[in-house]
């Protein structure tokens, strides 16, 4: 089952970021609701913020702060996503995916660089020590065609080696743009 889901993987996450270059969807309003800390683990990482905040009138962007007491040679991210359906969050598989930080680094595929200029995580290993991510704007373009409309929660597992790094879920809606 986790190998099916790191195969898919490798298939959506090419996708989505190819998107922002290649394609560029307009028919989605994409809206964060909120964000939730879920959890992080106080062995490997302190001063740990994580915040979606009012960047300007219009806009909200992510700012993240975070001291890694070690040096963190690998980087895992898992994202599940649970869609709004009859009163609760269920999953839905189409849309988790799972990659390798570090490995997507060296090899700048699908323009991940472009998410780093915001701040100093742009190397990996990363050293112990504090980094910072700030006002990163989601780009509503970077968006797949055709995902159903809705409430969604998307969680973000970030791990090295199996071990848990930081948590973090938020709350998002995807509206037709015609009726924002
Ligand atoms: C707020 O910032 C976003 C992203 O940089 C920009 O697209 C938008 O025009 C800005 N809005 C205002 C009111 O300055
Ligand atoms: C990253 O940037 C922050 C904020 O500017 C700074 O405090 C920190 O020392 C930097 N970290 C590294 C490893 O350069």
């Amino acid at each position: 089952m986790r190998f099916t889901m790191f195969c898919i993987s490798f298939l959506i996450f090419p996708l989505v970021f190819a998107l922002k270059h290649e394609y560029s969807q307009t028919g989605y309003k994409f809206q964060i609701h909120h964000g939730i800390p879920e959890d992080f683990n106080p062995n490997l990482v302190a001063d740990y913020t994580f915040g979606y905040n009012k960047y300007n009138r219009s806009t909200r962007a992510f700012n993240l702060g975070v001291r890694f007491l070690k040096k963190i040679d690998s980087v895992t991210v898992l994202m599940e996503t649970a869609k709004f359906i009859n009163n609760q969050f269920r999953e839905f598989v189409p849309l988790n995916l799972m990659f390798n930080i570090c490995a997507a680094m060296k090899s700048e595929l699908f323009g991940i660089k472009t998410l780093l200029k915001y701040g100093n995580l742009t190397t990996c290993p990363f050293e112990k020590g504090y980094y910072v991510m700030r006002n990163f704007v989601v780009d509503d373009s970077l968006f797949l065609p055709n995902i159903p409309l809705g409430q969604y929660k998307f969680t973000l597992t970030f791990s090295t080696h199996e071990k848990l790094l930081i948590k973090y879920s938020f709350v998002a809606e995807l509206k037709n743009r015609k009726y924002v």
